[in-house]
């Protein structure tokens, strides 16, 4: 095999509660993730030269770094240090996740090369191996992995899955191009606005868990809910007012995913949810609406 394709997905925070950080610096969460049909596809190609060269294209395609501080890139010098052979390929990132969004585009993107990598270079890891390693790249990275629908605890990186019984669940996701939030600052911004230190993390709401197996839709939307959406409000505060409007348009709810500045709105099925998208465009100049439906599996390999 000379070449290799992967598309893996976005995902969401339907919840997210941050503790304040532990000596590593990292804040503990409770988060629930859902993947969800927006994918970035990464293609790595065996080429003579040594090294990885990297092209990216589509959404955002300028903001994304082309050195090692590529999660993609991390993913594949990471990948071959593993199996202890010097990389030689091309990659192509197509994007169509925003970036500094939360919506773990560049988490994808790792994923996405570590599957191809892995596929590319024959080298037989398995799901755990390709787990173990995702951990050193970022918070996300195991879960874009896996896809789906799941709790979330550690970083994040600690994963639970949730089976739905529930059919797909229609949102629109209001996203800023150009006005993307650093995760690490909004973390930051969080311990500074926090009155006193939060120590432990609520249990998981057991009607939101409830209400994502079986339904109803409608039952969701009140549960959901983002520690971090009140330095995203501040910072972005046209989110607020979308957050307002989302209730006022009829959305059966509405929440910041990750470190902002998405807004994920719940729709109740995807004629309203292509609606809604048009109202809120038609509302905010600055938003770009996408409809997306999850959850949806984590990387599909051999994707043409
Ligand atoms: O792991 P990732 O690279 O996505 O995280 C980006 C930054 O966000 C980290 O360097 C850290 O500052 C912050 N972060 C955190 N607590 C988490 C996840 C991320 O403080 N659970």
């Amino acid at each position: 095999m000379s070449e290799c394709s992967v598309l893996a997905p976005a995902k969401l925070n339907l919840f997210l509660a941050a503790a304040s950080p532990g000596s590593d610096g990292f804040h503990p969460l409770l988060t629930v993730f859902q993947a969800v049909g927006l994918w970035e596809r990464v293609t790595l190609r065996q080429v003579d030269r040594p090294g990885v060269t990297v092209q990216v294209v589509g959404q955002d395609a300028s903001l994304v770094p082309l050195d090692g501080a590529n999660l993609a890139v991390r993913a594949v010098w990471i990948l071959a240090g593993r199996l202890g052979l010097m990389p030689a390929v091309e990659m192509l990132i197509e994007k169509s996740v925003p970036v500094a969004a939360g919506l773990a585009g560049g988490s994808a993107d790792a994923a996405a090369a570590l599957v191809a990598a892995n596929q590319l270079w024959q080298g037989g890891l398995n799901n755990a191996q390709l787990n173990s390693l995702a951990t050193h790249i970022g918070s996300d990275v195991n879960f874009c992995l896996s896809g789906g629908l799941a709790v979330g605890r550690g970083r994040g990186q600690l994963l639970e899955p949730i089976e739905p019984v529930l059919g797909p669940l229609h949102w629109v996701l209001l996203t800023r191009p150009g006005l993307g939030l650093s995760t690490k600052k909004v973390f930051v911004e969080l311990d500074r606005i926090r009155p006193e230190p939060v120590l432990d993390l609520p249990p998981l709401p057991v009607g939101l868990l409830e209400a994502l197996r079986f339904g109803p839709v409608a039952k969701v939307g009140p549960y959901l809910a983002n520690d971090l959406a009140a330095v995203v409000l501040q910072a972005r505060p046209e989110v607020g007012r979308c957050l307002e409007l989302a209730g006022q348009f009829g959305a059966l709810g509405a929440v910041v995913t990750g470190s902002g500045p998405t807004l994920a709105v719940l729709a109740s099925g995807p004629d309203q949810a292509h609606q809604l998208a048009g109202m809120f465009e038609a509302a905010d100049p600055a938003v770009k609406a996408l409809v997306v439906a999850g959850p949806v599996s984590g990387p599909l390999a051999g994707a043409q």
